[in-house]
């Protein structure tokens, strides 16, 4: 997209376009249908292909702008009234005799039933075509922008930050729940299609788009909230901070420049001073898992004392994959240099002591509790999505003391598996299961299920844990010293609710 000297009202009239032809998500999702929709998530045209062969504008943007086909110039011209040459001169389109194709990606999505649209760099890879992009490549919404969206924490705040916004996905999204957002990048390209695409969504919150890196462009201020899906990747130094000669091109949308996690790192320790009291700071990111060595140590070292920190690993991947994963992503696959990139990524692994990398959720609070909570959980399975209300409900409960005279509810959602021999008069094991949020599960003994139980908000852990351990014929005052941190365990994972 070149530097437009009228960005704002030629979003105006390209949203107009956009609204006439019904080009919005459930619109496109509908007529596609589910399988095409489903294949085109996996980069696969074809059985969209055959659902857009009406000829109709809506038809027409499907085909040019996510599909990729060259369209008729007749038909462009329907869907896009006056707009083609214009959209062309901006970068959008190519135009040849009778015949137009896309330059960018035009996307309808939508936020809290809102129709909006995201204007990004092309899609790379559709039909198994190649992977490669530009170093400046904006990246359109992808599953990582979709995971980090899950995750954020959608109550109404006041300022929030989208740090490396990209496309804008995020700032998009903050939109709906902040009075003001600022969203910062790098990337040149980055900026003109995030602030075209604030302008093409007409929003009513100030989404100010400013250039820089990390916090820089945003040095004394403070946000409620900060969301950032950095660029992550962790890979031997690229870009100018590379040896001369094993110089590899820096990607930046995922990768920072900077070895290692330090970019994770950086915004771990540097977030805190922008965050308002109460202020969060969620981070999409990768991390070292040291050979020898623990990876909640090195993350909890990174987050500010006064900070709550909680964070979710989520997968743990071992070097060589990583490096596939990766190398595949940026489209080197089979290149003649593959082996030897892939050789020098997997040593450099080793050279570092880095035996896999986690991926997960960082999430930060400023407290400023004389004790901030912190828990550092690995949870691979299975989670209820979005996440954020679970993420919530998990901090809020930290915020509440619980004693003996607490009166606790289990939450709804909490089952009770048994497991034992078939015809075996008690359960060998007892498992205590969330059916929802991180779908948390822990084994529990007879007094721990007992009491779970008994929390119908009636009783106070008090009561109960004495009725128990007469039940039971234990000692009431151990019953109390035993079970009071069990309680309070409960509680924190959301097992039980105040
Ligand atoms: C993985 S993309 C995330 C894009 C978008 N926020 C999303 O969620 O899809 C990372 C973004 O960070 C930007 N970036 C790279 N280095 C940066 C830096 N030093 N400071 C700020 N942004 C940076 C990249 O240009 C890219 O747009």
């Amino acid at each position: 997209m070149s530097a437009s000297n009228d960005p704002v009202r030629l979003a105006g009239r390209l949203r107009a376009a956009l609204l006439a032809a019904d080009f919005t998500y459930d619109r496109v999702a509908q007529l596609l249908g589910r399988s095409a929709h489903e294949a085109l998530a996996r980069n696969e045209t074809t059985p969209a292909l055959r659902r857009t062969t009406g000829g109709g504008p809506l038809e027409t943007l499907v085909r040019l702008f996510l599909l990729q086909t060259v369209v008729d110039l007749a038909a462009a011209e329907a869907a896009l009234p006056g707009l083609v040459d214009r959209l062309a001169v901006e970068g959008f389109l190519e135009r040849s005799v009778g015949e137009v194709a896309a330059r960018l990606d035009v996307r309808p999505y939508a936020v809290d039933g809102d129709d909006l649209w995201v204007v990004s760099d092309l899609t790379p890879g559709l039909d198994g075509g190649p992977n490669r992009v530009g170093p400046d490549h904006v990246l359109g919404i992808s599953a990582a922008s979709t995971s980090l969206a899950q995750l954020t924490i959608r109550e109404p705040v006041g300022r929030s930050l989208d740090l490396g916004t990209g496309c804008g996905v995020q700032a998009l999204h903050l939109a709906a729940h902040s009075a003001a957002v600022v969203a910062t990048d790098v990337n040149e390209r980055a900026l003109r299609l995030a602030r075209f695409n604030v302008a093409l969504n007409d929003l009513r919150t100030p989404v100010e788009v400013r250039g820089g890196s990390f916090f820089e462009p945003v040095r004394g201020e403070r946000f409620d909230l900060i969301a950032t899906n950095p660029p992550f990747v962790i890979s031997p130094p690229t870009g100018e901070a590379a040896e001369p000669g094993a110089r590899e091109p820096r990607l930046v949308y995922r990768d920072s420049g900077l070895p290692g996690d330090r970019v994770v790192e950086h915004i771990v320790r540097a977030a805190p001073q922008h965050l308002s009291d109460g202020g969060w700071c969620q981070v999409l990111a990768n991390w070292i898992v040291p050979a020898g060595g623990d990876w909640q140590d090195r993350l909890a070292d990174w987050a500010d004392p006064e900070c709550d920190l909680y964070v979710v690993q989520r997968e743990v991947v071992d070097p060589p994959s990583y490096v596939e994963l990766w190398l595949k992503d940026a489209g080197r696959h089979g290149a003649a240099d593959y082996a030897a990139r892939y050789d020098t990524w997997v040593s450099w692994f080793e050279e570092q002591g880095i035996e896999a990398v986690g991926f997960g959720w960082i999430n930060l609070r400023r407290s400023g509790a004389a004790q901030p909570a912190r828990e550092l959980l690995e949870w691979p399975y299975d989670v209820e999505q979005p996440i954020a209300p679970a993420l919530h409900a998990w901090i809020t409960a930290a915020d509440r003391p619980v004693d003996l005279d607490s009166h606790l509810r289990v939450r709804p959602d909490v089952q009770q598996e048994t497991l034992g021999r078939p015809g075996a008069e008690h359960p060998e094991t007892v498992v205590l299961r969330q059916q929802r949020g991180l779908r948390r599960a822990r084994r529990a003994d007879t007094v721990e299920a007992a009491l779970v139980g008994a929390c119908d908000g009636e009783l106070s852990v008090g009561q109960i844990l004495e009725a128990l351990a007469q039940l039971l014929d234990l000692d009431a005052a151990d019953t109390r010293e035993r079970y009071l941190p069990v309680v309070r365990e409960l509680v924190a994972e959301g097992f039980l609710e105040t």
